[in-house]
């Protein structure tokens, strides 16, 4: 049975970064997904034999049952299952179209409850899972409010199903980063330099990440920065905090 890691979202800023930890882990394989095969391609003569390119759209049926059937031929020793692939964009709800708003929590959501459910009888003892969900879990967020809200359902699932997995030795870490300087984040709008406090690299993310989901915690957290701000949350009324965060972001939407 081969050894194998399923990272979703592989070809992305933080994907990327954890492809290349788990290559360093004691993996025969690692399934890396997403929807760009020239990306994925590219990924695989970046890092190497390892790396098995998986096309698929995870906020499709078709895309999910893919994987599904994919684990039901190959009976993998599923080792390492990261659920990173996510989307998001800034912007008044109504200005999302319903089309937007399903393929958000598709994606975000539902992905990562079958990937999990999909794997977790090919993992044993010793297993890990990460799911990426996001400080934006802290509060409520106007104006990424189905985004934020998908990273509250990633944080509860993730921290639920890590309670339920201990006793047979599994491992389930919410990730919940702040701002990360990658491809999802728009650098401009309106000619104006959009500022993301605390923002940091991807390789931090994903070490600290697998450092935490090594000691089997089940929440990530990088930086003083973000453990600051889910300390506020807890501290602070929510309604002050999302008056906060709008007078931050009204100048990009
Ligand atoms: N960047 C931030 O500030 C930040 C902060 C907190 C949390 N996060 C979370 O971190 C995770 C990674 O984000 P990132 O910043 O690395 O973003 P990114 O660079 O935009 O990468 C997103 C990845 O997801 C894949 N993907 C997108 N839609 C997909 C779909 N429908 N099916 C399969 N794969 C799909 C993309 O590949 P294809 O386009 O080829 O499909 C890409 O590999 C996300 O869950 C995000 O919510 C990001």
């Amino acid at each position: 049975m081969k050894k194998t890691a399923i990272i979703t979202g592989a070809t992305g800023g933080l994907g990327q970064e954890f492809v290349k930890r788990a290559r360093k882990e004691n993996i025969d394989e690692i399934w890396a997904v997403g929807r760009n095969a020239e990306k994925l391609s590219l990924l695989k003569k970046r890092y190497g034999a390892k790396i098995r390119p998986v096309q698929c759209d995870l906020s499709s049926e078709k895309g999910l049952s893919e994987i599904a059937k994919l684990l039901e031929t190959e009976r993998p020793d599923v080792r390492l299952l990261i659920n990173n692939a996510g989307m998001g964009q800034m912007g008044a709800f109504s200005s999302f179209s319903a089309n937007e708003v399903a393929k958000t929590i598709d994606l975000n959501c539902k992905s990562v409850c079958l990937l999990c459910s999909y794997a977790i009888p090919f993992m044993s003892k010793g297993a890990r899972i990460l799911n990426i969900s996001s400080a934006s879990s802290f509060q409520p967020n106007p104006y990424i409010s189905i985004y934020s809200a998908s990273k509250v359902f990633v944080r509860s699932f993730s921290r639920s199903l890590a309670f339920e997995l201990k006793e047979k030795g599994i491992s389930c870490t919410a990730v919940c980063p702040g701002w990360i300087d990658t491809d999802m984040l728009v650098k401009e709008k309106n000619g104006k330099k959009i500022k993301y406090p605390g923002m940091t690299t991807a390789s931090r993310v994903a070490a600290q990440a697998m450092r935490d989901s090594a000691k089997g915690k089940d929440m990530s957290v990088c930086k003083l920065f973000v453990k600051y701000e889910h300390l506020l949350s807890k501290l602070m009324p929510q309604k002050a905090m999302m008056k906060i965060w709008a007078k931050g972001i009204k100048d990009y939407i």
